[in-house]
């Protein structure tokens, strides 16, 4: 049998079994989609606008959804048309001829064709823009709106805001995508039934290693030598004095010294470091084991670990150090009301004019409130009463300075205070250091001790030359760029 034969055979079979009401319905099904789908694609490259999440899971969850049920209705339909037929005896033989010499038919059979053509690029196109809608930080961030709510508005305060949460959260490859939909899916329920815990729990059981979605942007090999740490403080005084702290902080990385510094010494290709945790949010580390340069292996043991309970120490979580145990949060980096209020003086967003803004802004920030919404009212209020009855000069001369600080401090309080959701100052902490937490003093505490003696370092120069410290006027910075 030649092609066209079998194609006219096929053909034939087509137009007998198509000839029902599901397939009918179907082909309406697929091509209403279809239209519909194409429709909102050239809305949405034409719209300067966003799409709203939930439109968005209309559009590109939805649709496209409804589109594949409606293809497979096609031949659903064909297929029960042609077990009746059977059934009754009625299946031809020979399907009836259909004239390929008349020209509807040929057209009917091109149409047919063009359609499938157009159906397997609309499933494609489709198919990618869901998974990109599905990827993208609108979904992730906004479609389940009360419990992304804090991690969202950190995200979009930070450097990465410009990062899509997959890249952080999947990465790359087909394995963790298709780990992160299952896991997805339980989360979709979790959120339907509020199962969910407040907070969402931290650190993240099982997040991509950082060696494969951090290092497709940063690379440790990348890092070399110091970096120059500013920090500037205002007192609670009623000039609001400033002090600062210039710190050379040692990055390290990859140096003719070798792998060096913070950097270097912690990461390397093969995983250098593990540890043990036993409080579940890797806040206390009883041991540590380190590969040193000769390739010994170096047990770092804290006199806690004796403290801890069999059972406890049985559950502990082991694990690997990564980018993560540092930069745990390098994107939803949740402030302290001081710090918070130092940036927001340092930006120029609460004026340093203001006798005791430093002061009264941690206070108001720092005090509790039945909602966000009270927060909100209530620290507005509160900087301008306190300038209305402390300083009525003051209020009446820089007024347009205390509105602007009573937003500032008020957007402080929104940006980190989710009380649905049980997040509280402090709730996150950022291990990045050691003032906010213990952060590098987890281990670097000057009491984990190897058998040989060795210690892990917590002498204040192992990580950070103190150029100055919370000096008025630092001298080292005239030095760096005299005027
Ligand atoms: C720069 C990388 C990065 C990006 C981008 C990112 N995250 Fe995260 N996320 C992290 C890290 C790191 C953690 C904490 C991991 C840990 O401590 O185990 C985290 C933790 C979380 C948590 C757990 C709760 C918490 O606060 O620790 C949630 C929920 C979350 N992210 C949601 C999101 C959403 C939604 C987006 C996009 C709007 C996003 N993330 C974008 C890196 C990222
Ligand atoms: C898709 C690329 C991308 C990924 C993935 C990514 N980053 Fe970044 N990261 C950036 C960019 C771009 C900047 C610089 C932003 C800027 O200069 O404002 C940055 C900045 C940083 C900074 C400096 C922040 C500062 O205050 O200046 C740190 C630290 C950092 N990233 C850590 C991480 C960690 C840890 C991860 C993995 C959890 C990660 N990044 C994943 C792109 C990425
Ligand atoms: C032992 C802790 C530690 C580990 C592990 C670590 N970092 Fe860092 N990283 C730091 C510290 C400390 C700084 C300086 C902090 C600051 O700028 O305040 C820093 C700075 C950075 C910066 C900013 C550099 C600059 O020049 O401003 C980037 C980007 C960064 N780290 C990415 C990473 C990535 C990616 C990984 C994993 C491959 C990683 N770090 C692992 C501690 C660590
Ligand atoms: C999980 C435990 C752990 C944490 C957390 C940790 N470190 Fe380390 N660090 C080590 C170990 C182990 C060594 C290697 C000790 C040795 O040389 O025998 C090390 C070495 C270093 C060195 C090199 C010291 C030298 O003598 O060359 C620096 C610098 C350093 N760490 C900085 C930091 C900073 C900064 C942080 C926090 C941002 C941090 N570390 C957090 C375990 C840790
Ligand atoms: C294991 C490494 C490590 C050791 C040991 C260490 N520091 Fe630090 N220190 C850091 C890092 C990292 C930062 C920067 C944190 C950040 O980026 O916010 C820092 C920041 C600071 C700051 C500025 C903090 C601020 O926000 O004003 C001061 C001051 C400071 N260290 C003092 C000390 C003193 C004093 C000691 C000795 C008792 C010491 N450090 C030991 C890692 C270390």
């Amino acid at each position: 049998m030649s092609g066209s034969d079998r194609l006219r055979d096929l053909a034939r079979l087509v137009f007998h079994l198509g000839n029902n009401k599901i397939s009918l319905a179907g082909t309406v099904l697929t091509t209403g989609s279809a239209f519909t789908l194409v429709w909102f694609w050239v809305m949405e490259a034409t719209s300067h606008r966003a799409v709203n999440p939930y439109v968005g899971i209309l559009l590109f969850l939805l649709l496209p959804g409804l589109f594949v049920i409606g293809l497979m209705l096609i031949p659903l339909g064909m297929w029960l048309r042609r077990r009746r037929l059977a059934k009754e005896g009625a299946l031809p033989t020979v399907y009836p001829q259909i004239d390929l010499g008349t020209p509807s038919v040929r057209n009917a059979i091109l149409l047919v064709i063009l359609a499938t053509g157009a159906n397997i690029v609309l499933m494609g196109n489709a198919s990618i823009k869901g998974v990109e809608y599905m990827d993208s930080n609108q979904f992730c961030g906004l479609t389940c709106h009360t419990v992304m709510a804090p991690e969202y508005t950190a995200f979009l305060n930070s450097p990465h805001s410009r990062v899509g949460c997959a890249q952080c959260h999947i990465g790359p490859g087909a394995g963790w995508f298709v780990k992160s939909k299952l896991s997805g899916t339980r989360q979709l329920f979790a959120v339907a039934f509020k199962t969910f815990s407040r907070p969402i729990p931290s650190p993240v059981d099982h997040l991509r290693p950082a060696r494969e979605t951090c290092e497709q942007c940063h690379w440790p090999q990348k890092f070399h030598g110091d970096k120059l740490l500013v920090r500037t403080k205002f007192g609670e005084d009623e000039a609001n004095t400033p002090s600062t702290t210039v710190l050379l902080l040692k990055i390290g990385g990859t140096t003719w010294q070798g792998k060096a510094g913070i950097h270097g010494r912690h990461l390397d290709n093969e995983e250098r470091i593990h540890y043990i945790s036993v409080d579940g949010r890797r806040q206390e580390i009883p041991k540590v084991t380190y590969r040193d340069d000769s390739g010994k292996l170096v047990e770092y043991v804290s006199d806690d670990l004796k403290k801890v309970p069999a059972d406890k120490l049985a559950k502990a979580e082991s694990r690997a150090m990564d980018c993560v145990d540092c930069h745990n949060r390098p994107t939803h980096a949740f402030e302290l009301p001081d710090r918070a209020v130092d940036k927001a003086m340092m930006e120029g967003r609460v004026s340093r004019d203001l006798p005791f803004v430093k002061k009264t802004a941690v206070a108001l920030l720092k005090k509790e409130y039945p909602s966000r919404e009270a927060a909100a009212a209530q620290i507005s209020a509160g900087i301008a009463d306190f300038y209305k009855t402390t300083y009525p000069e003051v209020f009446k001369q820089k007024q347009a300075l205390v509105e602007a600080a009573a937003v500032a401090v008020k957007e402080i309080y929104l940006r980190n205070i989710f009380p649905e959701m049980k997040i509280n100052w402090g709730t996150h902490p950022n291990q990045i250091g050691h003032e906010e937490s213990a952060g590098c003093f987890r281990c670097h505490d000057g009491s984990h001790k190897a058998a040989d003696g060795r210690v892990i370092e917590a002498d204040c120069t192992t990580c950070h030359t103190i150029l100055a410290q919370d000096e008025k006027d630092p001298k080292v910075l005239k030095d760096i760029s005299p005027k």
